[in-house]
């Protein structure tokens, strides 16, 4: 990889306290799965301590913010995304009093912080469930929850045959008082996370809570988990296509997701975020996490006055071709993004087996494919990425070039998806082991030394791609990162939100943004011609007169200036 002509630092962000609105619009924001990050007290778990220890990293690689994965109370079936405290922090992360200087230390770098609710399910350690599954089958406290009488002579069927997400039924059958088998409750994901009834005021109180209460602690947004779910059809009514497959989980049941009235949310939600952008005058981004395939669907979700943007995944599941690449770039730009509402792209999550396997045709439980390919089109994809219009959102990790762990054995994997499955789908530990940092001691740095072994092991191979080798080598991804997001941040046609399509050689994408500026990928198998202009830029240290396969650059056009003045 070559990072030519971009090593000067980042100008220094402006104060948070006076930063203008709208601070996502061409930022870069960067995931933080904490458990993964950074240990700092040896439990082998990654922490608040450990992320707030490496937030000058985070401001050296120069991105705007960090989104946190969820850190509250929870017994962690689903790695805290089965909350059982929205207001606390899991003792296994720190305190509140370590959220609370963790958003201080973020501040003062010039980063925002972004923080993950789950407004769709709890956890079943959550006090309100709690009480739910003690009390009469007729009592107020299970109405807060989905919980109904089941089908068959006994009830000792499901109540409908929704399935959930991570395989098998969506319901799961509770013991009444007295022991007997008695009635169910609904989970779309995991049994240990009842979903909440939307309908009634209560949760709809609860969360305007939760959401002034980190607020007031100071954050700059909240990531919005499942923001397609949350209401359900009204009687629950059967899915005409969920019969059978036990194993590939709800392909999109319409009765369960996407309903009308999760709007009403979204626009009560944006109301409280705006009353606190007026008051402070710091403006608060709601990001939705909305798993729909439909471009114009998806785009519901940021009307005026909704969510300011979702993730858009397409752009994630998109193959390494030019014509489909090119077509989701379209649809993102023209039917998802909205009137202030700029794209929110994304190729890594912790969700996704990472895009250096993806392109690599590799797959967990299937091989790690052809790592080298993987590595060049993944650095490729990153300037592709971080030269489109809106808000670019990284995966940690993936400024390394982390490929995914497609081999972790059976007995370490901990995700509810590969046991639900009973093996046949491995799940997303594999891209959730924890980060490299150095070659000291035994977990790269993760954790001090003599420290419990991290929650999931590290491969040897990790010893090649830690942060502190990468920082030496000239030509690491990470150096590739990093200058190109100091470029983004210096170049001022890529403030442009204009996206103009260069007619190119088959398998070849090619745009412009604003004045001047030109994005080359190439897709194909063979070197294609450079574009006019001065090289800024470039995935591989071969391009000159001409971009190689599975590779990227960045041009300026002749007079233009790669500087901005602040
Ligand atoms: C979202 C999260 C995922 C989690 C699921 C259930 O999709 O990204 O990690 O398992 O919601 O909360």
């Amino acid at each position: 990889m070559l990072a030519p002509s971009a090593q000067s630092p980042r100008p220094s962000s402006p104060p948070i306290e006076s930063a203008g609105d709208d601070w996502w619009h061409n930022a870069v924001i960067y995931q933080v799965y904490l458990r993964s990050f950074q240990d700092s007290d040896g439990d082998g778990i990654g922490d608040l301590q450990g992320l707030r220890e490496r937030l000058p990293y985070l401001r050296g690689l120069g991105v705007d913010g960090i989104w946190l994965a969820p850190f509250y109370p929870s017994p962690q079936h689903d790695h805290g995304y089965d909350v059982s405290d929205y207001t606390g922090v899991h003792s296994d992360y720190g305190t509140l009093a370590d959220a609370g200087d963790l958003v201080g230390d973020a501040h003062r770098l010039g980063l925002r912080v972004v923080v993950d609710i789950v407004p769709n399910h709890c956890s079943v350690e959550h006090p309100w469930f709690a009480a739910a599954v003690a009390a009469e089958p007729a009592g107020p406290e299970r109405q807060r929850f989905h919980f109904a009488d089941g089908r068959g002579e006994d009830g000792e069927l499901p109540p409908n045959n929704w399935r959930s997400i991570f395989g098998g039924s969506a319901w799961e059958r509770v013991a009444e008082r007295g022991g007997a088998p008695g009635q169910w409750f609904l989970h779309s994901f995991a049994p240990e996370q009842p979903d909440f009834n939307w309908r009634h005021p209560e949760v709809v109180a609860h969360f305007d809570r939760v959401l002034r209460f980190w607020f007031d602690l100071g954050v700059d947004g909240l990531r919005i988990d499942v923001a397609h779910g949350l209401h359900k059809r009204d009687r629950l009514p059967d899915h005409d296509l969920a019969v059978g497959d036990e194993l590939t989980g709800d392909p999109v049941n319409p009765h369960a997701w996407n309903q009308r009235e999760v709007h009403d949310v979204w626009r009560r939600w944006r109301a409280i975020a705006d009353g606190y952008a007026r008051r402070t005058g710091r403006a608060r981004l709601l990001v939705g996490e909305v798993g729909l395939l439909d471009a114009e669907q998806l785009a519901t979700y940021q009307r005026p006055g909704e969510l300011h943007q979702s993730f858009y995944f397409d752009f994630l599941r998109a193959p390494w071709e030019a014509p489909a690449l090119r077509e989701v770039i379209d649809k993102g730009t023209r039917t998802v993004a909205g009137p202030g509402a700029p794209v929110a792209w994304v190729l890594n999550n912790h969700d996704m087996p990472r895009s250096v396997t993806r392109y690599a045709g590799g797959a967990p439980g299937h091989g790690a494919g052809d790592v080298a390919l993987g590595l060049r089109r993944a650095a490729a994809a990153a300037l592709l990425l971080l030269a489109l219009p809106g808000t670019a959102y990284l995966y940690q990790g993936e400024e390394l070039g982390l490929p995914e762990v497609t081999d972790l054995p059976d007995e370490a994997l901990s995700d509810p998806v590969f046991h639900r499955t009973g093996g046949a789908r491995r799940g997303r530990d594999g891209c959730r082991v924890p980060l490299p940092w150095s070659a000291v001691g035994d977990s790269f740095g993760f954790s001090p030394d003599g420290a419990t072994p991290p929650w999931l092991p590290q491969p040897d191979w990790f010893a090649r791609y830690t942060v502190e080798r990468q920082l030496d080598l000239g030509d690491s991804m990470l150096q590739l990162y990093r200058a190109a997001i100091a470029l983004r941040h210096r170049i001022p046609a890529m403030s442009s939100q204009r996206l103009r399509w260069i007619s190119a050689e088959p398998g070849v994408l090619c745009f412009t943004r604003g004045d001047g500026f030109v994005c080359m990928v190439n897709c194909s198998s063979q070197p294609v011609r450079a574009p006019m202009g001065s090289l800024l830029i470039a995935s591989d240290p071969e391009t000159g007169e001409k971009v190689p396969a599975d590779g990227a650059a960045w041009f300026l056009l002749p007079g233009r200036s790669a500087a901005r003045t602040f």
